[in-house]
């Protein structure tokens, strides 16, 4: 199969077989939550310059659900809705094809950003987001399925090509399908059919409301969590998701908890780190500089998740024997020796997000042979601008 030809993948058809996975842009229109217009010329510039499909960044489904990122997507506000139509039109006019992305965000967040006591399958700590989660109730549940399926529903309705539901990266329904986040004693924990209960209600209710719309799942097939996501275990997942009628699996990995896992890098971005990251980057300057000293000398001793390089294949191969589901594989893909080779073992796309931040005209460039392989340096600081910025590419390197 050639990558640059007019394909189908999950149900939607596509110019070719590569994806921008989706990627918190923090491009949102403060007043509705909605896209701004800075975030749609950002979508009409992919989408002219070869992006097979956009998935947007995460629009979150419910309020109790927002991120502690400033400027995040949301779905829960009537008001964004022309906003939505009006971006979904803008990048079909410019020849591309538009998948939106939808979390509930689950204990990777403050309750302060979001003015309630946040909630998650078990009340547990998080190591990066402290303050102690609530255990959501049933009522809790029924209102976050429900909000999932309004938020499906309006996707279809805004125009986007699809919908994906994000069960990776320890948001709501990661925690929920794994041990390590879902510790529950009633219907929804205790065996694998439990734990994936949610996601199945999910997807009953809006096939029922969006009939054959497509819809996609981005899963993490593996994490570094106790009794948390492993390769047999997303087989069995694959499997109840195939049954359960999604168009399309994208394989990640990783949750916040694990550091650099789901996007992976040599070193901890220090720099970055002390200069976006609270309470860090708010300590008195010298403070700050003498303890990013110290930990830029630790920093070479801080073992990494390896390896660097199209570390989901393998998950993506074994879910593939066991699902018909067009499989979709993102993490450590740069060059297109290796994107070819995934397409010829029956890979349906693959997706990247930093090679689209470095260069965002990438597609076009692997497409007319003038680059085959991305100028990212993967020193992850776009991950730590999140936390304050808009996102960009620093190349590694951070004004202070
Ligand atoms: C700045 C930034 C924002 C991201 N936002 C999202 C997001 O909204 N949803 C998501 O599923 N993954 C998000 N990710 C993870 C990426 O989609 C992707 O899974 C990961 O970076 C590995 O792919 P890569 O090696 O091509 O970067 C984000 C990553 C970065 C660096
Ligand atoms: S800041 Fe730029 S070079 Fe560094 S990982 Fe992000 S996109 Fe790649």
């Amino acid at each position: 199969m050639e990558i640059f030809k007019d394909c189908i993948v999950g149900k939607i058809p596509m110019k070719n077989r590569i994806i921008r996975s989706a990627t918190h842009d923090g491009l949102t229109d403060p007043a509705t939550d909605g896209a701004s217009e800075e975030l749609i010329r950002k979508y009409v510039y992919l989408a002219k310059n070869d992006v097979g499909c956009i998935i947007q960044g995460y629009a979150i489904v419910s309020p109790d659900g927002k991120s502690n990122y400033p400027r995040c997507l949301g779905f829960y506000n009537p008001k964004a809705a022309e906003s939505y139509k009006k971006l979904t039109a803008a990048v079909h006019d410019a020849g591309g094809v538009i998948v939106a992305q939808i979390a509930h965000c689950g204990r990777q967040t403050s309750s302060k950003a979001i003015g309630v006591k946040k909630i998650a399958p078990t009340a547990k700590r998080h190591l990066l987001y402290p303050d102690k989660a609530r255990a959501m109730t049933k009522e809790d549940i029924l209102r976050v399925e429900n909000d999932f399926i309004t938020a499906i529903e309006h996707a279809k309705e805004y125009g986007y090509d699809g919908v994906q539901l994000h069960l990776a990266h320890g948001y709501l329904l990661h925690d929920f399908i794994s041990e390590n986040g879902n510790k529950r004693k009633d219907e929804h924990g205790g065996s694998l059919e439990n734990r994936m209960r949610i996601v199945k209600e999910i997807l009953k209710g809006a096939r029922e409301k969006v009939g054959d719309f497509p819809i996609w799942v981005k899963l993490s097939a593996t994490d570094k969590r106790s009794k948390g996501m492993r390769i047999p275990y997303s087989v069995k997942v694959a499997k109840l998701l195939e049954e359960y009628g999604v168009d399309a699996i994208e394989v990640s990995c990783g949750s916040v908890q694990d550091g650099m896992n789901t996007m992976r890098s040599k070193r901890f971005p220090m720099d970055a780190i002390f200069a976006y990251r609270e309470p860090l980057a708010s300590m008195p300057r010298f403070i700050n500089k003498v303890f990013l000293a110290a930990a830029k000398l630790f920093n070479p001793l801080i073992p990494q998740p390896k390896p660097l390089e199209l570390y989901n294949v393998p998950a993506a191969i074994e879910l593939k024997k066991a699902v018909k589901t067009d499989l979709i594989v993102v993490g450590g893909i740069t060059d297109i020796k290796d994107m070819q080779n995934l397409i010829n073992e029956g890979i349906a796309a693959v997706a990247m997000c930093r090679p689209f931040i470095c260069e965002p005209n990438f597609a076009k460039k692997l497409k007319d042979g003038t680059a085959t392989k991305s100028q990212c340096i993967m020193c992850n600081c776009c991950g730590l601008v999140i936390e304050k910025e808009p996102t960009r590419c620093l190349m590694g390197k951070v004004k202070r």
